[in-house]
C-alpha cells in the first residue's frame, strides 16, 4: 500500500506568510506540487492558509484528505522562540531607539499569539474545513525542510548540504552533513548575521523591493565592475570568509535600518526608484554580490575539505543566484553539485513532503511539471462559449515553430504547470532569439519592463555544446553559463549583454516532448534550436494557471499568438473576424 505525504510552508512570525506552496508525495515521489501564489492569483499567495492550495492538490489527484498518511509543515513553532529570545536579548544589549522597541513589542505580539492560539491547532481547525478526518500533523524546521528538498532528490548518498536564505525560524545559513541515515547539522549562522539580509538591504538602497528585487541586483552586477573603494568601505564593516559577520548592516533587524546604515557609510542616499544607475550604483551590486560568492564559497570549502565529500547540495532563496551557482560549479573543490531548482520558499514543501521517507527511497529530481492540467476539450468549448475564434491545426507543434519563425510572441499553454519560479515551455512566453528588437519588445509590449532586462533560452540539450561553455546537465534553468562566443551574434536576445552569459533550460525529448518538437521544428526552418522562452505572467503577476487565465492574460499583454493545447488563438485572426 502506498504511503502519501502532504508537505506545506507556513508563515515565519506573521501568520501564514509569503510564498507558499503544497507538494503530495507518494512514496518517496513527487506527484504534484503547486505554488498557492498561482492558484489564489496573488504572486507570492500572502497571508492565507493553504486550504484552498491543499484543496487543489486533493482534487487534481482524485484524492482526499483522509487518504493522506501524515501532513508535514515545514516551521517549526518552538524554534520561533529561538529567534524571539535571540533578538530580545540583541534588543535590550545593543540597539536602542523607538523603532526598534515597536519592532520589539510586535514580535511580543506575534509571539504570545502564536502561543495563545496553538499553531498545531490552528492548523488542524483549518484543516477541518476540508475533511472530517484530519491525519496526524508533524512539524519540519525551516532549513531542514530547504536541506531535505537539496539533499534527498540529489540522487547523492553523501554530500555537504548548504542552506542560505533571508532566514528561517532562527537560522539563516546552515551546514549539513547529509548521509543515507538523513541529515545533521553541523554549523549555523543565526539571524540577523544573514548574507540573505545583506543582499536584500543592498537591493533596496539600490530601489527595488527586497524578497523581489534580488535577482535584479544580480542582473545589475553584470553591468559593474570591480570597485576598490567601494569593497574596501563595505569589507571595513563586515567579515567575509566561512566566519561571515554581516551584523554590522543586519543587527537593525530592519530592512530601513540597514538602509541608513548604508547610507551613513556611504555618504550618499538610497534611490527611490530602480532607474538610470550611476556606474557606482552598478559597482556597487557587483561587489555586494563578490561578498556574497566569496562568503559562500569560503564555507563550502572549508565543509568539503572537512569531510572529504566532494558533493554539494544546496537550497534556500540565495540558491536561485545563479551567478553564484556558476562559481560553486566551476571551482576545484566541488566535483558534483545539485542545486534545488525550487530553491526559495516554495521548495519547503517539497523538502517537508519527502521528509518522512527513507533518502534512499527517494526518487532523484525529475521533470517540474507537477502542477494542474486541463482537459483540451473543456477548453475549446471555453472558447465557443466566449466567442473567441481559434484554428485547429494538423500539427500544432509545428504550428507553434511556424509563427515563432515570423517573429509572433507566443503564449503557450500545454500539458501540466510547472512547478517553481521558471516556465518551462508549458505556462511560458516564447519568441525568436535571433534579434536584439525580439528582447526589446518582449519587454515592453509583454512584460512591461526595462528593455535591457535579459531573457533566458530553451535549448535542445543535444545543441548544449554547440552553444555553450562547459555545459552540464540543466534542465531547470538555474545555472548560467557562457555563450560559446561565435554563437553571441546568433542569439543576442537571450544573451545578457553585460558578460556574454546566459541561464538556459536544456529540453530534453524526455523531460517534455512535445515542447521538444516544437524547437526541433523551429531548428528546421531557422537552423537555432533556441527560443526565448519567459513565464507566461505580466510584471507582478502569478504565471498562469488555468485556461481563463491564459485567454486573460493574452489579451492584456501585447501577445500576437495563444497556443492552447491543440488549438491557436492568434490576433490578427481576431481582427478579421
Ligand atoms: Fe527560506
Amino acid at each position: 500500500m502506498s504511503t502519501r505525504t502532504l508537505g506545506f510552508k507556513i508563515g515565519i512570525t506573521r501568520f501564514w506568510g509569503v510564498n507558499q506552496s503544497v507538494c503530495l508525495a507518494v512514496d518517496g515521489k513527487l506527484s504534484f506540487a503547486v505554488e498557492q501564489g498561482r492558484v489564489v492569483r496573488d504572486k507570492h499567495g500572502n497571508g492565507t492558509f493553504p486550504n484552498q492550495t491543499i484543496q487543489t492538490a486533493l482534487m487534481h489527484q482524485n484524492t482526499t484528505l483522509s487518504d493522506i498518511d501524515r501532513i508535514i509543515v515545514g516551521y517549526h513553532p518552538k524554534l520561533e522562540s529561538t529567534r524571539f529570545m535571540n533578538r530580545l536579548r540583541h534588543i535590550m544589549t545593543g540597539v536602542e531607539g523607538t523603532r526598534e522597541r515597536l519592532g520589539l513589542f510586535r514580535s511580543i505580539t506575534d509571539h504570545y499569539i502564536e502561543q495563545a492560539v496553538g499553531t498545531r491547532r490552528c492548523i488542524q481547525r483549518h484543516l477541518s474545513e476540508l475533511s472530517d478526518s484530519v491525519p496526524p500533523i508533524e512539524f519540519l524546521s525551516h532549513h531542514q525542510s530547504h536541506a531535505t528538498s537539496a539533499f534527498y532528490p540529489s540522487g547523492f548518498n553523501n554530500a555537504i548540504v548548504l542552506t542560505m536564505d533571508f532566514a528561517g525560524e532562527y537560522d539563516s545559513t546552515v551546514v549539513w552533513r547529509g548521509s543515507p541515515n538523513g541529515l545533521n547539522r553541523i554549523r549555523t549562522y543565526p539571524f540577523p548575521n544573514s548574507l540573505g539580509f545583506f543582499y536584500s538591504i543592498v537591493t533596496e538602497f539600490l530601489g527595488y523591493q527586497a524578497l523581489n528585487g534580488e535577482g535584479k541586483v544580480m542582473g545589475l552586477a553584470a553591468y559593474g565592475e570591480k570597485n576598490d573603494q567601494i569593497a574596501k568601505t563595505l569589507r571595513s564593516v563586515v567579515d567575509v570568509g566561512v566566519d561571515y559577520d554581516m551584523t554590522a548592516i543586519t543587527d537593525g533587524l530592519r530592512l530601513d535600518t540597514g538602509v541608513e546604515r548604508l547610507e551613513k557609510l556611504f555618504d550618499r542616499g538610497a534611490k527611490e526608484t530602480p532607474e538610470q544607475f550611476t556606474q557606482w550604483e552598478k559597482d556597487l551590486a557587483y561587489e555586494t554580490q563578490r561578498i556574497l560568492e566569496d562568503c559562500t564559497e569560503a564555507i563550502v570549502e572549508e565543509y568539503i575539505n572537512k569531510s572529504s565529500c566532494d558533493n554539494l547540495a544546496f537550497a534556500g532563496g540565495i540558491a536561485l543566484n545563479c551567478k553564484l551557482n556558476k562559481r560553486l560549479r566551476n571551482n576545484d573543490f566541488v566535483e558534483n553539485i545539485f542545486i534545488q531548482p525550487i530553491a526559495g520558499d516554495a521548495g519547503i514543501a517539497i523538502g517537508a513532503s519527502l521528509s518522512k521517507f527513507d533518502p534512499r527511497q527517494v526518487e532523484k529530481m525529475g521533470p517540474l511539471y507537477l502542477g494542474p492540467s486541463y482537459d483540451p476539450n473543456t477548453i475549446q468549448e471555453y472558447l465557443s462559449q466566449n466567442k473567441i475564434p481559434y484554428r485547429c491545426p494538423s500539427d500544432v507543434e509545428h504550428a507553434t515553430a511556424e509563427l515563432l519563425a515570423n517573429g509572433s510572441l507566443v503564449g503557450r499553454f500545454t500539458g501540466r504547470l510547472e512547478f517553481g519560479p521558471r516556465a518551462l515551455g508549458n505556462r511560458s512566453i516564447l519568441a525568436d532569439p535571433r534579434t536584439v528588437s525580439s528582447r526589446k519588445s518582449v519587454n515592453k509590449y509583454v512584460k512591461h519592463r526595462e528593455d535591457w532586462r535579459p531573457f533566458a533560452p530553451s535549448i535542445l540539450a543535444e545543441a548544449a555544446d554547440e552553444y555553450l561553455c562547459d555545459p552540464v546537465v540543466a534542465p531547470y534553468m538555474v545555472q548560467t553559463f557562457d555563450v560559446e562566443p561565435e554563437k553571441i551574434a546568433e542569439i543576442p536576445a537571450v544573451v545578457h549583454p553585460g558578460d556574454y552569459t546566459t541561464r538556459p533550460q536544456l529540453v530534453t525529448r524526455d523531460h517534455n516532448p512535445q515542447y521538444h518538437q516544437v524547437i526541433d521544428y523551429f531548428e528546421d526552418i531557422t537552423d537555432i534550436p533556441v527560443l526565448l522562452n519567459t513565464s507566461f505572467n505580466d510584471n507582478g503577476e502569478p504565471i498562469v494557471n488555468t485556461p481563463a487565465d491564459a485567454i486573460s492574460a493574452f489579451f492584456s499583454m501585447g501577445l500576437d499568438a495563444l497556443v492552447l493545447e491543440d488549438v491557436i488563438v492568434e490576433k490578427s485572426a481576431l481582427a478579421s473576424h
